[in-house]
């Protein structure tokens, strides 16, 4: 087969990764990709918001299965174009995926459902500085649109509420609607599934750490590492999750006209009364994916193409027992502005066991390997333990440097 990746992150250096060893398998290719694939997939210099040039590019090179790994080309509706020319490509419609791109319609549906999550209220941005004086704090502010991380606020109270709902409003369309929602105590996890519309198969649970900081301080980032599994998943909240969450989501997306069929990421708050949802997302995560495809030992092309067959049920998936943990080196200034260039050293220096280091914003010059992103590696290691996995993990961070490289030192401490 040929398999066409789209992305550039992490996340598409672990599907690389992954697919690369499908025995199915002839070329793979990732567009735009990132160096760090080289040795595995012929890079395409096509961003992943070009739809009409992937299309192109997907038709004249023969392209079997095209795989989208970020959420952006599934809004601008990739998966819809490329089907309509006849094309397979797993990933959900324009419609589907607006259960992430669209946080009206994920809560709308979530409350239509009784999908359990925070309780909510959807208004304009200009009537939510009145909403704001009548609630309880702390409270969470959200936009409607994606907004790259920076569509979230939890204030703690009306003065930090309203400074929130002032930074909105240089976001335009996507902060034209504005959720305000109870906060919720408890703990984060993540869990993935891969569904037709109607079969339903389990993934994976993963724990990210979206703050930059060791003990969850400082802004929120797309993620300073991930663990998979997370043990607060056990076997009795991962049902709970099928039948209260992903279940009713699916069967509420199917009669709204709009079937899922692709990875869905369910972000969780485990409360005391059970896991309720803050976000659904229409794809994988990033990093959480760099954790949870290393434990994978099923063959992920047979996985999508049973999805587009509407086989799910033929699949059985087999993991591997060990725990893996993911630490993302990011550069000084990440979440915030960053510099690019430095020099990194020390990547031909990682052969260790169970170790594996996806690049997520490297680039070449010459012979040296440098930074060009705001998260530039992940470092992923599988261990007997989440300990075990994290000395591995750490032990291989230790030998990489770069000028400004941050990182967080307890990916996983809390874990046990
Ligand atoms: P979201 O993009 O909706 O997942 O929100 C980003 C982050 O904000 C989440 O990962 C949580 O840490 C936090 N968050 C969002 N909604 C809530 C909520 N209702 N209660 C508490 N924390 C929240
Ligand atoms: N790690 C969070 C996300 O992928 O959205």
């Amino acid at each position: 087969m040929k398999i066409l990746i789209i992305g550039s992150g992490g996340r598409e250096h672990a599907l690389v990764w992954k697919i690369a060893q499908s025995p199915r398998l002839r070329e793979l290719y990732c567009a735009p990709g990132n160096p760090g694939m080289e040795s595995l997939a012929k890079i395409v210099p096509i961003a992943a918001d070009e739809v009409e040039k992937l299309l192109a590019f997907a038709k004249e090179r023969r392209i079997d299965l095209t795989v989208v790994g970020p959420e952006l080309p599934l809004s601008l509706g990739i998966v819809d174009r490329f089907e309509s020319e006849g094309l397979r490509i797993f990933g959900p419609r324009r419609a589907a995926a607006e259960i992430e791109t669209s946080k009206v319609v994920s809560k709308t549906l979530m409350q239509r459902y009784r999908i359990p999550t925070a309780e909510a209220e959807v208004v304009a941005l200009e009537e939510a500085y009145g909403r704001i004086a009548s609630l309880k704090m702390p409270i969470v502010l959200k936009v409607e649109g994606l907004a790259a991380g920076k569509g979230v606020v939890i204030a703690q109270d009306q003065k930090e509420a309203k400074e929130g709902l002032d930074g909105f409003k240089s976001m335009g369309e996507a902060a034209r609607r504005i959720i305000l929602e109870q906060f919720l105590e408890g703990v984060e996890a993540t869990f993935f599934v891969i569904t037709d519309g109607d079969q339903v198969v389990p993934l994976a649970s993963a724990q990210d750490h979206k703050r930059v900081y060791d003990g969850d301080q400082g802004p929120n980032t797309g993620g300073m590492g991930a663990i998979s599994p997370t043990p607060r998943i056990t076997p009795e909240v991962e049902s709970q999750i099928m039948e209260r969450i992903i279940r009713p989501a699916l069967r509420g997306l199917a009669a709204e006209g709009r079937p899922y069929r692709g990875v869905l990421y369910a972000g969780l708050m485990l409360t005391p009364s059970g896991p309720h949802v803050l976000e659904f997302n229409a794809r994988w995560g990033d990093p959480e994916t760099q954790a949870v495809l290393p434990r994978l030992k099923t063959d992920w092309v047979d996985v999508m193409e049973a999805a587009l067959d509407h086989r799910l049920d033929q699949i059985e998936l087999q993991w591997r027992e060990e725990s893996s943990v993911c630490v993302v080196l990011a550069s000084e200034g990440y979440p915030g502005p960053y510099r690019k260039g430095e020099v990194i050293s020390g990547l031909d220096r990682i052969d260790l066991p169970e170790t594996i280091v996806f690049h997520a914003g490297t680039g070449r010059r010459g012979e040296e390997w440098i930074t060009q992103g705001g998260r530039v590696l992940g470092v992923t290691a599988l261990g007997k333990t989440v300990s075990d996995a994290r000395q591995r993990a750490y032990r291989a961070v230790d030998r990489i440097s770069f000028r400004g490289m941050q990182y967080r030192r307890d990916i996983g401490a809390s874990a046990r």
